[in-house]
């Protein structure tokens, strides 16, 4: 009897303690649950500082560091005199392109009223900000899109064109020789052919499924709208001559024709820099938001440009390139919002029989 009581009685013991542990867990779990929700439905109001702390805080992005990436040379190293001056006034262009060249510029107006520093961020120097560090190292260059060897003026001009949704600027003009010096200045310490690991944007993971626009609102209503506006018109500086906020859609963002119309460059940019403030070691974002953002962002309306002429050799066009003809099966709805693994896949197969 005695013996039996004993048993039960560390039974009972037994049981209360896995009760305690149980119950621990599932409060510790909830507990966890509801500091993501919240911080993932908090609205920021942004400051740089606050949004990567608060994007630490979550514990959703772990910080992430690269060894070995460009940095752009010092100011400093800028050299006195005339030559100087012009790679000041190419930076000067690429930071206020529209003061001078937008639709009040006080040189010409040929641009759209957006600055090339809206995506090539800190004046083309950031990390995984589209910067421009692989310019100088790697143009002229063969583009297959135009078919022909391109200059680093005409890759400007390509820009003007299409993220500015502009004209040409004339290439012997005194604003086209300052930004081709800066740009040579800045991408002075890199390797005739070499394109550093951080130049343009990070290249993400493919999601399994289509980019979603109807998921990209939801983040957009949640990160983005703050700033660029409810239709994506954001918000002119208080001279009328440039943006504080740029627009991401309407009559004067980008056109269709522009890279980030592409959802990789799209949702590889915004990823390490948006919200304004983040970068690559603290991003915000997870790769399936800025896929989707990318998504509802390049569903809104845009100019639109002729582009009948690009593209000689279907076959050369990128895997996210939303207008067809095709050199293989898949939809033009599928080039634009994915799933990009099998464009990529059937892109792999035919150049591996070519070789
Ligand atoms: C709306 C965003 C946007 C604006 C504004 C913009 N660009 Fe770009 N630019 C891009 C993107 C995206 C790419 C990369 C496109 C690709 O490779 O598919 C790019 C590529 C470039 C390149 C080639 C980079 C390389 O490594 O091959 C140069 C040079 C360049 N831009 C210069 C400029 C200049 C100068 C301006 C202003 C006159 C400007 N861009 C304005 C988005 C923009
Ligand atoms: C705190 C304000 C702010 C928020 C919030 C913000 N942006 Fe931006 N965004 C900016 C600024 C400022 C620039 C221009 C950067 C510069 O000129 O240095 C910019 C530039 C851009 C550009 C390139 C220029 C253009 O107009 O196409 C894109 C694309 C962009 N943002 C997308 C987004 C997306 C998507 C979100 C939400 C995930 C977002 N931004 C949230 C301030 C913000």
């Amino acid at each position: 009897m005695k013996i039996n009581l004993e048993d039960n009685d560390e039974s009972v013991i037994n049981l209360s303690r896995s009760i305690l542990v149980i119950s621990t867990l599932f409060i510790l779990v909830v507990g966890v649950f509801a500091t993501v929700l919240f911080f993932r439905n908090t609205n920021f109001n942004f400051s740089p500082n606050q949004v990567s702390k608060s994007a630490s805080k979550t514990g959703k992005v772990k910080n992430r560091v690269l060894a070995n990436l460009w940095k752009a040379p010092s100011e400093s190293t800028i050299p006195k005199g005339t030559k100087g001056e012009e790679i000041l006034y190419g930076k000067e262009l690429i930071v206020h392109t529209s003061k001078y060249l937008g639709p009040k510029g006080s040189v010409m107006a040929i641009s759209n009223g957006m600055n090339c520093q809206n995506c090539h961020n800190d004046a083309g120097k950031k990390s995984f900000g589209l910067n421009l560090s692989a310019v100088a190292s790697t143009y002229p260059q063969f583009k297959a899109r135009s078919n022909t060897m391109v200059s680093i003026s005409g890759r400007i001009n390509g820009c003007f064109q299409r993220s500015l949704n502009g004209t040409k600027l004339d290439t012997t003009s005194k604003e086209m020789k300052a930004m081709v010096a800066y740009i040579k200045w800045l991408g002075q310490d890199v390797k005739k052919g070499v394109k550093p690991k951080n130049s343009g944007v990070e290249k993400l993971a493919f999601l399994d499924r289509a980019a979603d626009p109807i998921k990209g609102k939801a983040v957009y209503l949640n990160n983005c709208v703050s700033c660029h506006g409810k239709n994506g018109e954001g918000l002119l500086a208080a001279s009328g001559k440039e943006y504080t906020y740029p627009p991401l859609w309407g009559n004067n963002s980008y056109n269709d024709g522009a890279g980030l119309y592409r959802l990789s460059n799209f949702a590889g940019f915004v990823k390490n820099n948006m919200p304004f403030g983040i970068n690559y070691e603290n991003p915000l974002l997870t790769d399936e938001e800025s896929w989707d953002v990318a998504a509802f962002v390049n569903s809104q309306p845009r100019p639109h440009k002729d582009q009948s002429k690009d593209w000689k050799q279907i076959d050369k066009k990128p895997f996210d390139f939303p207008f067809g003809p095709y050199a293989d099966k898949f939809s033009e709805k599928q080039h634009k919002y994915g799933p990009f693994a099998p464009i990529s896949e059937s892109k792999k197969l035919k150049s591996n029989k070519k070789a």
